[in-house]
């Protein structure tokens, strides 16, 4: 995105007024020059070396404002100098501290190493520019890279004395840290989420530009799934900042922005209740931008008034598919058609649409799915709803905790994980089975079925799903209907 004409404008007016020494209100424009200076000074020597500017400057100063416009000038002079340093004291230090490289998924990562984030208990966490944390500095960034995070650089400076250069964006900016991707959904979306908290946090915030980073590398675009959910949450086109438009002769895009929030934990430190505000922030958000009714499942019942129950087959092609839809799809039915009021919906999560798949869930109550990360649309199905989630073989022994990964989603966004089943059976391994090779043959393995296993789980989830409809319905009759605005409207 190229800056407005406003923003360069204003930023040609800032230079030009530091040259106007002789306007008649310029005591008063040299007392303030002189206050200022002096804060920043002061709060510079209590938290780094001070810069080398002398104090006897100051004594200068005030004295100038006793006498002549000679005088002035020199003091002028000074003040030029002075700010002079200040803008060369600027230190631009990698955005990839490469000696962080083994811990960059704990604690210490290595994106802006050198700052730490602002963390209440159970609030996420996060970074501010400016902000008291930051003595009121702002972020700068230098660089544009896409492929070595360690050319790119981050640095804080004062608003008053920008680095030579620099390109001043105005707005709230969203700078994201990402150790995975913004393509799948399930790893996107830990990275949204953050955000989107601190949008409810502070009175619905909207940013006016994205910067998404992967290992301090830039990256231009979310995946269309993610896109959408963050224009259907903040309710406005999503603006990926690729710094195109900006020049420079040394090939160093060179931006400062006037408010910055940076989050590179995820939903690390926040509570079950703080993340379950935000997946109902967006699931509310994507059923009124997919214009689905928002009283969700209570609103569906048959013509006795006994509620229906969605059961979904939400199926994989490839990797981690079953393989034998048909007979697993018997199995349901079977299960499904026992229970009045049970509706088996069976859908291919390859070819839907991000409103297809809010609306596919949003008449879900059981969703019954693979492994993948078609089952990070598990927030979209109403609060303390089901799922039933599948494995091919060897991933309890070699899939590390990734593999828990919905059972996480599914404590985090208020919903009911019902178990996994694992297949003994899959392709063969020559080595051990506890050895890591065996992961790259069992990874992209097919799943197979236990019809007596299946057709008994089904059931008692069914029935313990049927007695819990029947009780919040009862509970939610004499409450007033479900509003029909989500927060942050
Ligand atoms: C400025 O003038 C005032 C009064 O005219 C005097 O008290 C003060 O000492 C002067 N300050 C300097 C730095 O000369
Ligand atoms: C970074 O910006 C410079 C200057 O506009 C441009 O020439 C370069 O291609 C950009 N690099 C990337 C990786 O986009
Ligand atoms: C700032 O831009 C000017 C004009 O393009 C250039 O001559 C100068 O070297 C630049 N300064 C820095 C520090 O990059
Ligand atoms: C939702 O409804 C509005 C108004 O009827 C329409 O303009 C919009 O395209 C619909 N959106 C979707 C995703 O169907
Ligand atoms: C899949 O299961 C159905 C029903 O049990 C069976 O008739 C069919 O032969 C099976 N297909 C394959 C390829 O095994
Ligand atoms: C979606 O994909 C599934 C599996 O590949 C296929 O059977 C189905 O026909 C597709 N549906 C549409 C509408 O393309
Ligand atoms: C979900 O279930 C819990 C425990 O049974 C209940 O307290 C809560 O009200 C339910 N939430 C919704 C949104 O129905
Ligand atoms: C299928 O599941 C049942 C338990 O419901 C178990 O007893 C049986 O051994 C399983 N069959 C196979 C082939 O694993
Ligand atoms: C609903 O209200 C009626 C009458 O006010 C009362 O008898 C009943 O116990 C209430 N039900 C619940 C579940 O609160």
């Amino acid at each position: 995105m190229a800056v407005s004409e406003s923003e360069k404008s204003s930023k040609h007016e800032r230079k030009i007024s530091t040259l106007s020494l002789y306007s008649p209100k310029l005591s008063i424009y040299l007392l303030a020059i002189c206050v200022i200076l002096l804060i920043i000074l002061q709060i510079q020597s209590l938290h780094t070396p001070p810069p080398s500017i002398s104090w006897n400057f100051m004594h200068q100063c005030q004295k100038a404002m006793n006498s002549s416009t000679t005088t002035l000038n020199g003091c002028s002079r000074e003040l030029k100098s002075m700010a002079w340093k200040l803008r060369n004291t600027i230190t631009f230090l990698p955005l990839k501290d490469l000696r962080y490289s083994s811990t960059a998924q704990q604690g210490h990562t290595w994106f802006m190493s050198s700052m730490y984030d602002t963390h209440e208990e159970g609030e996420v966490q996060y970074q501010k520019f400016p902000s008291e944390a930051s003595k009121g500095r702002i972020l700068c960034l230098k660089g544009n890279d896409t492929h070595d995070g360690s050319w790119n650089s981050y640095a804080l400076a004062w608003p008053e004395t920008l680095p030579e250069n620099a390109t001043l964006m105005k707005g709230l900016t969203f700078v994201s840290y990402n150790h995975y991707n913004y393509d799948n959904i399930w790893h996107g979306l830990s990275a949204m989420v953050p955000f989107v908290a601190w949008h409810i946090k502070n009175q619905c915030a909207m940013p006016r530009r994205w910067i998404l980073y992967h290992w301090g590398e830039l990256r231009t675009k979310m995946g269309p799934w993610l896109t959408t959910l963050m224009e259907a949450t903040y309710g406005q086109t999503l603006n990926v900042e690729n710094f195109d438009g900006i020049k420079d002769e040394n090939y160093q895009i060179l931006t400062c922005f006037e408010e910055a929030v940076v989050m590179r934990h995820n939903e690390g430190g926040m509570s079950r209740e703080k993340r379950m505000e935000v997946y109902d922030l967006l699931r509310c958000k994507a059923r009124v931008y997919c214009n689905v009714s928002l009283e969700g499942r209570i609103a569906e019942v048959n013509e006795k008034g006994v509620p229906v129950i969605g059961m979904t087959m939400f199926m994989r092609t490839g990797a981690r598919s079953f393989k034998n839809n048909t007979a697993l799809i018997g199995i349901f039915n079977k299960v499904c058609r026992k229970v009045e009021t049970c509706r088996l919906l069976v859908a291919y999560s390859n070819n839907l649409t991000f409103c297809e798949q809010v609306k596919l869930m949003s008449s879900t109550d059981i969703l019954v799915s693979p492994h993948g990360a078609q089952l990070t649309n598990m927030f979209f199905m109403d609060r303390n709803s089901s799922v039933m989630e599948f494995f091919p073989k060897g991933w309890l022994n070699l899939a590390g905790v990734g593999q828990y990964v919905y059972h996480w989603i599914a404590s985090w966004s208020g919903m009911i994980h019902r178990g996994a089943w694992r297949d003994p059976k899959g392709d063969h391994c020559p080595y051990p089975d506890e050895d890591r090779r065996c992961m790259a043959i069992y990874k992209g393995g097919k799943i197979g079925y236990n019809e007596s296993f299946f057709s008994e789980w089904a059931e008692n989830v069914l029935n313990e799903v049927k007695i819990r409809k029947a009780e919040e319905i009862a509970s939610k009759k004499n409450t007033s209907r479900i509003s029909n605005a989500c927060g942050c409207t």
